[in-house]
């Protein structure tokens, strides 16, 4: 694991996007281009005993932690996009947003019955957007082994959604 302190990285900022809501920016660690492939690559060792054969991330900020954790693994990468996005065949599922609501699909073919799934995002808040994300994979016959964040909020119990499943957070609030 690198000894670079994440948190130094993510920016806090108040009152976005709501009053009373601290958001976690991560572009500040994104830009840093040495701090983001170590992130990905702390992230790569705690997972790779997993045996995945294939990641799942919820836009947008999923693609940017699960497709290159996808290609240093040498695995594929399958997006879960909100309604209205994928070209093809989907199945769908709405859930709850730690502020508002959405509606998450997938294509039907984006994961064959049997696969080992990590499924990858930024960030652990309430557990609804992983929670669902789940939901879908398993809908299509995935097996979710893992979940990988960058960060979790604890405060917010996501984590008791994830029953059963081995939970990697890089930084933890
Ligand atoms: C954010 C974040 C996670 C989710 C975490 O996504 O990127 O996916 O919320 O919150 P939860 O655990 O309470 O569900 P958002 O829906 O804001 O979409 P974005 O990545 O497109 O900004």
């Amino acid at each position: 694991m690198s000894d670079i302190n994440f948190k130094d990285y993510i920016r806090v900022i108040p009152d976005f996007p709501q009053p009373g809501i601290r958001f976690k920016d991560i572009t500040t660690l994104l830009k840093d281009g040495n701090v983001y492939r170590a992130a990905i690559e702390d992230i790569r060792k705690a997972v790779e005993h997993m045996q995945i054969d294939i990641i799942a991330g919820p836009e947008a900020r999923g693609f940017v932690v699960g497709a290159p954790l996808a290609t240093a693994l040498g695995v594929g990468f399958a997006p879960i996009r909100k309604s209205g996005k994928l070209p093809g065949e989907t199945i769908q599922a709405s859930y709850d947003l730690e502020y508002g609501n959405d509606s998450l699909a997938m294509h039907k073919d984006a994961i064959s019955p049997g696969q080992r799934v990590l499924i990858a995002d930024d960030l652990l808040a309430t557990g609804g957007t992983i929670a669902t994300s789940m939901n879908l994979v398993r809908q299509l016959g995935g097996e979710v082994v893992g979940a990988a964040f960058l960060i979790e909020l604890s405060y917010l119990t996501g984590r008791e959604k994830l029953e059963g499943v081995e939970v990697f957070s890089l930084v933890t609030y």
